[in-house]
């Protein structure tokens, strides 16, 4: 049976992963806004909030190029990702150090999307599937370009007032 899978079926179930990853982080970034007292964080956050819903729509865009009804599959490792944001925002509630543990979980998701995306764009491509490569790519920078707006984040202000 397995034999018989190609990356075809890989490219759909990475697909349907994302998807269910995307969905959980649209989820997430309100509860992450609201616990970050830097603005410029909460402003991040925010501004990613919007992106998000549109790497959602993109996706749908690109179950529908290769002719599939759009379907989320339980992706444990952003399940893991974020949980373990929750636990910063918990354990640090009132801390110096919070923003930096919500910077750092925020990057470990953007970290893992940069991942998927990168896959994905590469297998459309093998695939045949520019257009789907296209806007895996057009997601892809977001991502890189919000990890880097994080990284400016965290070494101009929020480290800082952690060690403090
Ligand atoms: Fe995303
Ligand atoms: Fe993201």
């Amino acid at each position: 049976m397995a034999a018989t899978k190609k990356l075809q079926d890989l490219f759909l179930d990475t697909l349907k992963d994302v998807y269910f990853a995307e969905q959980k982080i649209v989820e997430t970034l309100p509860k992450m806004e609201e616990a970050a007292t830097s603005m410029q964080l909460k402003d991040a956050f925010t501004k990613h909030l919007a992106e998000t819903k549109v790497h959602v729509e993109r996706l749908e865009q690109v179950f529908e190029i290769i002719g599939e009804e759009p379907e989320a599959k339980t992706c444990d490792a952003i399940l893991g990702i974020t949980d373990e944001g929750a636990e910063i925002m918990e354990e640090y509630e009132g801390s110096p150090a919070l923003d930096a543990g919500l910077l750092a979980a925020a990057q470990a998701v953007e970290h893992y999307e940069m991942s998927r995306y990168g896959t994905l764009r590469t297998w459309a491509l093998e695939l045949g599937l520019n257009d789907a490569a296209g806007l895996l790519q057009t997601t892809l920078d977001e991502e890189q370009a919000t990890d880097l707006a994080l990284t400016s984040i965290a070494t101009s202000v929020v480290n800082q007032k952690a060690e403090g």
